[in-house]
């Protein structure tokens, strides 16, 4: 089975896709699987890198990053050549959100993960919530500041959230990842700021109210012929306080310290069953298909909101998706192997 691994592209999470491509390159079995690494620059261009994954790692030193120097270029997919699915390992837009999706669509090639529909929906925190919720799912309270509200409508924007929403708030693009363009907000006198920050990733932002709570996080795997999507064991993130305001970029992947994760995480039992519940609906709620995580928050009351769902999280071997499904009994190399035969059943 031949199969193509997209990574990098046009978002501000390249980096990241590009260390996800390294750990599955690492991990696939080259028993059953005759693998094609294919680089997108930031600019967009597809480069043929071949096979050296030590190339893709990311360190707390080094972001890596696709350039066309790293391979030979394409100029269209038809140039891949005969490939069974493509494996797109991209986060964020031009990767995630449904775009490369429509393109392998068009080109009638099977592919792992979510399609078209369930992709943008998925990228788009705005829209995302209006489904959750749709599906009678609970989500935070929000407010959604289109450009034309921005532009025309400042004053009222600023005053709505004060109303709507107590502080701390997250001020978020609505189309980015791995918190590009997120800031905690505790006072109304920073909030312009932070929106305009976050305008710089997606003229879309959205506000939304800061919920006490855990971070738990669950995975979930699906295929395309219906059946129950399959959730893992929940894991927990844990957030050092002292060192950083909330699970940002830093946190995320260039600190040790910072932040730590736990799979499975220590939860009463009804809560547990209440996430994998929540995080199978959440999965059916927006279509989704291969993989997701479902990121949630776990208050000291013991409900469970929905923060949200990534149809391609990030999945290193220490990603907390692949940890997860470790901890619930799959290894790392069987995991990507799932991925692929989902894609192809
Ligand atoms: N957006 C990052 C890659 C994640 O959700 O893991
Ligand atoms: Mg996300």
């Amino acid at each position: 089975v031949r199969v193509a691994l997209l990574f990098g592209g046009r978002s501000g999470e390249h980096a990241i896709s590009a260390a996800t491509a390294a750990g599955v390159m690492k991990a696939i079995s080259r028993d059953k699987y005759d693998v094609l690494p294919v680089g997108i620059t930031r600019e967009g261009q597809w480069v043929l890198t071949g096979g050296d994954a030590d190339r893709w790692e990311l360190t707390s030193s080094k972001l890596p990053e696709v350039t066309t120097d790293a391979g030979t270029s394409i100029a269209t997919l038809a140039e891949l050549g005969d490939v069974d699915v493509v494996f797109p390992l991209m986060h964020g837009p031009f990767g995630e959100d449904g775009t490369i999706q429509g393109l392998l669509e068009l080109a009638d090639v099977r592919y792992v993960g979510s399609g078209v529909l369930a992709s943008a929906v998925g990228m788009d925190k705005h829209y995302m919530k209006i489904v959750f919720a749709g599906h009678g799912l609970p989500v935070g309270p929000y407010v959604a500041i289109t450009p034309r509200d921005w532009e025309r409508r400042q004053d009222a924007v600023l005053a709505e959230i004060q109303e709507r929403l107590t502080f701390p708030v997250f001020v978020k693009p609505a189309r980015a990842g791995s918190s590009l363009g997120v800031r905690r907000v505790d006072v109304p006198s920073d909030l312009v700021e932070a929106i305009e920050e976050a305008r710089f990733h997606d003229p879309k932002v959205l506000v939304e109210q800061g919920i006490e709570g855990r971070e738990i996080e669950c995975a979930v795997l699906g295929g395309r012929q219906g059946g129950e999507p399959r959730t893992s064991v929940p894991g927990e993130i844990i957030v050092d306080h002292d060192q950083a305001d909330f699970y940002d970029f830093e946190a995320k992947y260039l600190s040790d310290t910072e932040a730590r994760t736990e799979a499975p995480a220590d939860l009463p039992d009804e809560i547990t069953k209440r996430v994998r519940d929540l995080a199978a609906q959440a999965f059916d709620a927006i279509g989704a298909e291969g993989l997701a995580r479902v990121d949630t928050f776990v208050t000291p009351q013991g409900e469970v909101v929905l923060n949200e769902i990534n149809t391609m999280p990030g999945f290193t071997p220490i990603s907390m998706y692949s940890q997860m499904w470790e901890a619930s009994g799959l290894s790392y190399t069987d995991l990507v192997d799932e991925l692929i035969q989902l894609a192809l059943e």
